[in-house]
């Protein structure tokens, strides 16, 4: 039997911690409920001591994922660990991931600590996270960039105090295959008790090699366990992709001949929720979930894979969850058929009120368009959860207009903690248009950061997806809205950015504090 690689999804900690990506507690519980689906063997759901949003959302994954081993991020210090543990209480099967720099830079730079402090604090922590649970990680942050013979010497030391996982990373993607695989290889074959651990790859892909360099710490290093995002989403430039990782491995099994649980038939479902809930696109020739990445132009292609499709093609669209865009429901489906679909799809709905609200937000639809599809259906999910009550900003109307040779308008109307608004303007465009009118009113001073359409299905009956990023104060959220008109789209995604600028929500980047 072949050896068994481990998929280490953190798309809700690392991932999360792209400019405007935070999720809230039901968005990262939707995610996490499709990673298991994905059958990843970790999820890593988030950092607990970071804020309370992203304890409770750890605390809730727990209490829900029952396949997966849930697995919270801890700085090397008691209080980061005890709040881990304390969040992973309820989990069937949990893992404890603490991490501390060892890179000259960071220790000195960042942390302000001599070598023989982290070496102490390293092995302190997995001390005190052995009092919790067996199940320990512990990463050298910004391994790559580490002396050899220090990490050598931290790492041997955590894994005398129980960690079960060694994690190298490349946390600023400074690595380059071979060198990278060396590393693992050479930190394996010179430690006396490597062989007490399991050994993982973390990549960042600042020079594009997030997954060539997973993939070689893998084959020349023998690690045994990939750390990965959906859709490579991670800070600045992201993460080793799940996707390519998943199908580079099962493509190849030839050349790698490694064992993996993921069902990828789950793949392209965990990529548009994953897309939709961040507001992050995926650029359409993206390998495996690039809309692009199964389609044939050229002629001499097209006749090729009509003959015999491996001419062109290594993979099957079907086996990594592409379905031909289906109309699954119109505006005679009942309740009941759209009840059903939302269990196909994997949406557990907290209670049959908030079915009742999904299935009349259907209905509205149905009658905007006439063919629906599971894409609006994921979004008519996530409008949901912005719905009236729900939010501070919530849209009740609108109105633009625009003419050829006339300076667009807008109007408004929108609610802020429940009391009415209305707001009205002029814009370049409608859309800026009626995002200034908005701005008439709530006055947020904001700075658009990034404005960007989509259409969710195909053809000019699709929904619009528009995501809005704003900043203000040095904080930075994505907003994103959905609707058959794109101006509407664009009013809700501004209103969406602008709750979660107004949320409390504060959180910690673990690489940013000591
Ligand atoms: O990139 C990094 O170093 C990390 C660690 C916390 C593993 O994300
Ligand atoms: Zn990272």
């Amino acid at each position: 039997m072949a050896d068994k690689l481990i998929i280490f999804d953190t798309t809700l900690r690392d991932g999360e911690q792209s400019p405007g990506a935070s999720m809230t507690r039901d968005e990262k519980i939707r995610i996490a409920r499709q990673l298991e689906r994905l059958r990843v063997d970790v999820i890593e759901a988030g950092f607990a001591a970071s804020s309370n949003g992203d304890f409770e959302a750890i605390q809730a994954i727990a209490g829900i994922v029952k396949d997966s081993t849930v697995c919270s991020l801890a700085r090397a210090n008691d209080r980061d660990i005890a709040r881990a543990a304390e969040a992973l209480k309820g989990a069937n099967s949990s893992r404890i991931h603490t991490f501390i720099a060892t890179s000259p830079l960071h220790m000195e730079k960042k942390l302000r600590m001599s070598p023989d402090q982290v070496f102490e604090q390293a092995k302190l922590a997995v001390r005190y996270a052995r009092q919790f649970t067996d199940n320990i990680e512990f990463s050298p942050e910004d391994g790559s960039r580490s002396d050899l013979d220090f990490l050598c010497r931290v790492l041997e030391a955590v894994i005398n105090e129980g960690a079960t996982t060694i994690n190298v990373a490349d946390t600023v993607g400074y690595g380059v295959p071979e060198l990278y695989g060396q590393l693992v290889r050479t930190l394996r074959e010179r430690m006396p008790n490597s062989d007490k651990a399991v050994w993982s790859v973390h990549c960042h892909n600042d020079l594009g090699m997030a997954v060539a360099n997973s993939l070689a710490g893998v084959q020349l290093g023998g690690a045994r366990q990939i750390e990965c995002t959906i859709n490579g989403l991670g800070e600045r430039a992201g993460n080793t992709s799940l996707e390519e990782v998943v199908m580079a491995l099962k493509t190849r099994k030839d050349y790698f001949g490694l064992e993996l649980g993921i069902d990828t038939t789950q793949i392209v479902p965990a990529s548009k929720l994953v897309s939709q809930i961040t507001g992050f696109n995926v650029q359409p020739n993206k390998a495996v979930v690039g809309a692009n990445a199964f389609a044939h132009a050229s002629g001499i292609h097209q006749d090729g894979v009509l003959k015999a499709r491996d001419t062109y093609e290594i993979m099957r669209a079907e086996d990594v969850g592409w379905t031909a865009n289906k109309i699954v429901l119109g505006k005679l489906s009942g309740r009941n058929a759209f009840k059903q679909r939302l269990q196909e799809l994997g949406i557990e709905m907290e209670s049959e009120q908030d079915v009742n609200a999904a299935f009349s937000r259907f209905k509205e639809l149905a009658d905007q368009k006439s063919e629906i599809f599971d894409e609006d259906i994921l979004a008519i999910v996530s409008n949901e959860a912005q719905a009236e009550g729900n939010e501070h900003f919530y849209l009740v109307s609108m109105a633009q207009h625009s003419e050829t040779g006339e300076r667009p308008s807008a109007r408004v109307v929108f609610t802020a903690q429940g009391k009415e608004l209305v707001g009205e303007s002029d814009g370049n465009g409608p859309v800026d248009a009626v995002l200034n009118a908005i701005e008439s009113q709530v006055k947020s001073g904001a700075e658009q950061l990034l404005y960007s359409v989509n259409a969710i299905t195909t053809g000019t009956q699709s929904q619009g997806e528009v995501t809005v990023r704003l900043s203000k104060a040095g904080r930075i959220v994505n907003g994103v809205g959905t609707d058959p008109d794109i101006v509407a789209a664009s009013a809700k995604a501004y209103l969406s950015a602008l709750n979660k600028l107004y949320s409390k929500a504060e959180k910690l980047n673990p690489q940013l504090t000591p």
